[in-house]
């Protein structure tokens, strides 16, 4: 980069782009290793919660396609006879394996198609246009960001396939919890949502200013160890923890721990990506229902945090440590795949909010109280189908990311949501109270 473009205003979109393309290569090189395996493994249905893994990965491609070549390079569909196929509210998931599917070579091409186009916009479009897609980049981050929400997804189907060997594991940071178990948030009014971060979702929007009562709430998240106490203490067969639903739900499917958890004596397993291995007591407990996480906090005389309250404990910043993205160096959160494991609690003192309180980003997703809303002043863009239509007293929202989610698709705003039955997924919770 010259001086000259430094006057003329280029240095920013330059950049940017450079980071887009960036990116983007390094999101597809991620989907392409989680299915970097023989097509069997990729066209049959692991569950049926579940697509194949083919499934999302033509998925990710086509709406790419749509948005970045359709939407914004006005190009022609390239196969518009396919777009039914991967439309996410046509057919569901257990109905996907019995439809005409690109299979796994024809679908590698078809994004492979896709993205050369891509980067051919990338290179001409201007990201100082003030119109919404194209305005700092937002449809790239649009698809970056859809991308790397199906990998995860992609991982869920992984551990869920119980086959061994598929999944890059890596080294953590120990454990060295210090300070009272809660930290105290005074009362007072903070900002939720964003009205600045760039990428973020329009359910993130706008800022607006929220009153909360001084509360109380776990400084790291809970425990196997904390869990297996609940669990043990017969938990599970107390009704006076659990929502009549919960309840309900639980005895129907049999729920007696977390998933992917089995007894042996004495001892807790888990299988964790086709490997047996004992429940390790100081990583945070994943694979928990937001019912089960209703519960354990009712037996622990506490409650689930409000998404509000958990937003306030971050402190007001992009992330809890601040601004710097979290990027790879892992001193501040374990995101990203960096190890297929969320980090024993107490093990990232660095990342931890000015109140105090730790591992809000990362590790696991953390279920919260609060139903997935609109925020006052709520407005749809660029489409119906990412937030508006969910919103409801139907899903419940989660908070932070997970050891899975990059750090490109996360942040202290960022909003997730599922079932309150859901286990599949990377999500574990923290507790809270009211001051007395
Ligand atoms: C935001 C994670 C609930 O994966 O179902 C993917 C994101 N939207 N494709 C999901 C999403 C469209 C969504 N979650
Ligand atoms: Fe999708």
């Amino acid at each position: 980069m010259t001086d000259l473009d430094t006057v003329l205003g280029n240095a920013g979109p330059t950049g940017l782009k450079e980071r887009i393309a960036a990116e983007l290569e390094a999101v597809r090189e991620r989907s392409l290793a989680y299915t970097d395996t023989d097509d069997e493994m990729l066209v049959r249905q692991h569950s049926p919660l579940m697509s194949p893994l083919v499934w999302d990965l033509a998925h990710v491609g086509n709406y790419e396609e749509l948005w970045v070549l359709r939407e914004v390079g006005g190009i022609e569909p390239l196969r518009p006879e396919i777009d039914h196929l991967y439309d996410a509210f046509k057919y569901p998931r257990k109905d996907r394996p019995s439809l005409p599917l690109l299979g796994p070579a024809e679908a590698r091409k078809y994004i492979s198609g896709v993205r050369g186009r891509v980067l051919d916009v990338l290179d001409l479009v201007d990201l100082t246009d003030p119109a919404p897609l194209r305005s700092g980049g937002y449809v790239f981050g649009l698809v970056l960001q859809h991308e790397h929400q199906h990998d995860e997804t992609m991982l869920a189907t992984l551990q869920l396939s119980r086959r061994p060997g598929l999944v890059r594991d890596g080294e953590l940071p120990p454990g060295r919890p210090a300070g009272e178990p809660e930290v105290h948030i005074p009362a007072g009014v903070f900002t939720m949502g964003t009205d600045t971060v760039a990428w973020a979702y329009d359910n993130e929007r706008p800022a607006h200013r929220i009153y909360l009562p001084g509360y109380w709430i776990d400084r790291h998240p809970v425990s196997n160890g904390a869990y297996m106490e609940f669990v043990e203490a017969g938990g599970y067969r107390d009704p006076r923890w659990w929502l009549p639903q919960g309840w309900e739900w639980a005895e129907r499917a049999g729920v007696e721990a977390p998933l992917f958890w089995a007894r042996d004596g004495d001892t807790w397993w888990r299988i964790r990506f086709g490997r047996e291995e004992p429940v390790p007591p100081d990583e945070p407990v994943q694979h928990v229902s937001w019912y089960e996480a209703d519960a354990y906090a009712r037996w622990a005389g506490k409650r689930l945090p409000t998404e509000a309250e958990w937003e306030k404990a971050c402190g007001g910043r992009g992330y809890p440590w601040g601004e710097a993205d979290p990027g790879h160096l892992g001193r501040w959160a374990n995101l990203g795949h960096r190890a297929a494991r969320p980090a024993p609690v107490g093990a990232f003192p660095d990342g931890a909010s000015p109140y105090g309180v730790e591992q809000l980003i990362g590790d696991v997703w953390e279920w919260t109280d609060s139903w997935f809303q609109p925020y006052p002043g709520y407005r749809c863009f660029p489409y119906e189908e990412y937030s508006k239509v969910f919103f409801g007293e139907t899903y419940r929202v989660l908070r932070g990311g997970s050891w899975a989610t990059h750090p490109s698709a996360v942040r202290t705003t960022f909003r997730n949501w599922d079932y309150p039955i859901r286990r599949q997924i990377f999500a574990g919770f923290r507790c809270a109270r009211s001051e007395d």
